[in-house]
């Protein structure tokens, strides 16, 4: 175990969306210690594996993960486990993985600069406590040292749940509903504007359920919020995810017809499409339920593109309720969904529920339904063929004068023409794909 103090470091995030913000604070903070990030292809003196616990896969892949970090020379790096694995083995860990010396939770990373500075000394130290006080007051501020921010940034507004869905680790990894403040939020916003964002999405376990005080002193749902975010004059783009089905307020749903600057776009998961699987995962909404939000943000902002999570093979799933969920998909034609197969997780109550689905079952389930989304994505995709549309542009395509960008629903667009990455185009939508759609710009078609 190396005994000096770390140079270079390498943040390797899994997971989702929050875990990649949590990746980005902890690459600030590293950077305000004087450590550098490592050059693309050389190795790094410190590596912070910033973990997923949510399925057995992706918890199980950190051991392998350690087990690759040997560098060049035959030495280890200093390894830190963070992320929601950190949270829930992180004794496991010190146990299986010796060459791991820091294990820190979500809810403590601030912390990292004192740990490093004791696992320099050659001691193994875990800090897997949820304190009263935030890591957000404690971390650098956005955009110090001129760090340049991408066309899209995120924003954590909101973390923890208190929903405690019976298949999900996220309560426990994640600790409890908490919002931050509203002055917090609109400074960090301005902050990652001002160094280059273009497009804020609002993160949060329960992103629909922050709630606080704005300037004036009233108590604002996440639509205050994102109408002040709003009059930021550089922002164009306003996200959020993930939402809960009972916490979609109308004042939120009425946002959509009225905030332009907020997307067509709303991810909001079902998991399952049959009222006894929703009450065995404790999902408290039906599908009635369920379906009647949909309605009305349809009835507020037709053009919305829709998006969902799904689980199959919940314990005690029968045949007859996954046909349910096809109905459910039937019925809504999402613009795009993720889908999965249930995976046991240690201490939650469905881990240890009768009636477990055999996995040839759930492959089997999990391949009709992504059967079917798939369909819904790229006829989603097709009837936006015609359409004209702006495009943020995030990046460089492959071809030459090519450049990618994400459409206001979500869809990943390329065109050939003149750009810069940050630029918002407008374009013709001209053909599509499941993935992606091609596009030409306005100003080539007028020329
Ligand atoms: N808070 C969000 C996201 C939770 S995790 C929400 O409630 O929608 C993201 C997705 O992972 C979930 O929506 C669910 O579809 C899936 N997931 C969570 N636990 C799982 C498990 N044990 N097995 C399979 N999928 C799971
Ligand atoms: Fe997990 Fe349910 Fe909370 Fe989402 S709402 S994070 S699925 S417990
Ligand atoms: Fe994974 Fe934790 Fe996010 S379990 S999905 S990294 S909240």
């Amino acid at each position: 175990m190396p005994t000096t103090t770390p140079r270079t470091y390498r943040v390797k995030s899994f997971g989702c969306q929050m875990n990649v913000y949590d990746g980005d604070r902890m690459a600030e903070l590293l950077a305000e210690q004087g450590i550098a990030p490592a050059p693309e292809g050389e190795d790094a003196d410190l590596v912070v594996l910033n973990t997923c616990h949510i399925r057995e896969k992706a918890a199980e892949k950190v051991y392998s993960d350690i087990g690759r970090l040997r560098r060049g020379d035959g030495s280890s790096p200093l390894i830190a486990v963070a992320g929601c694995v950190a949270q829930a083995e992180g004794e496991e860990i010190m146990r299986r993985a010796p060459a791991v010396s820091m294990v820190v939770g979500p809810q403590a990373y601030h912390r990292l600069p004192a740990m490093i500075r004791e696992a320099g000394e050659g001691r193994r130290v875990t800090d897997t406590d949820m304190p009263a006080e935030t890591k957000f007051d404690a971390l650098p501020a956005r955009g110090k040292g001129g760090r340049r921010s991408g066309p899209t940034a995120f924003l954590t507004v909101q973390e923890g749940c208190d929903k405690f869905c019976t298949y999900c680790v996220v309560p426990y990894t994640r600790g409890a509903e908490v919002s931050r403040p509203y002055a917090a939020l609109v400074d960090e916003a301005q902050r990652l504007v001002e160094s280059g964002a273009r497009e804020i999405s609002l993160l949060g376990q329960n992103v629909n359920a922050w709630t606080g005080e704005n300037a004036k002193g009233q108590t604002v749902g996440l639509e205050g919020l994102m109408r002040d975010l709003a009059a930021i004059p550089d922002l164009a783009r306003i996200r959020y995810t993930t939402s809960h089905p009972n916490d979609m307020t109308q004042g939120l749903i009425d946002a959509h017809g009225e905030i332009a600057k907020l997307m067509p776009f709303l991810h909001l998961p079902v998991q399952a499409g049959n009222d006894r699987v929703l009450k065995a995962m404790n999902r408290s909404h039906t599908v009635e339920s369920y379906l009647a939000v949909l309605d009305r943000v349809r009835a507020v902002r037709p053009d919305i593109a829709l998006s969902g999570d799904f689980i199959v093979g919940f314990p005690g799933e029968t045949d007859a309720e996954f046909e349910d969920t096809l109905r459910v998909v039937d019925a809504v034609g999402y613009a795009q969904c993720f889908s999965f197969k249930y995976s046991p997780r240690p201490g939650t109550p469905a881990a240890t529920m009768d009636a477990q689905v055999p996995m040839a079952v759930m492959d089997d389930r999990l391949q009709r339904l992504q059967a079917a989304l798939n369909r819904d994505q790229l006829a989603f995709n097709a009837a936006s063929v015609g359409r004209t549309c702006e495009v943020l542009v995030e990046r460089r395509g492959k071809l030459p004068g090519q450049w990618l960008g994400k459409s206001p629903w979500l869809q990943s667009v390329h065109f050939i023409g003149e750009a810069q990455i940050g630029q918002i185009v407008t374009v013709e939508l001209t053909s599509a794909g499941g993935n992606s759609l091609a596009a030409t710009p306005l100003a080539m078609l007028a020329a």
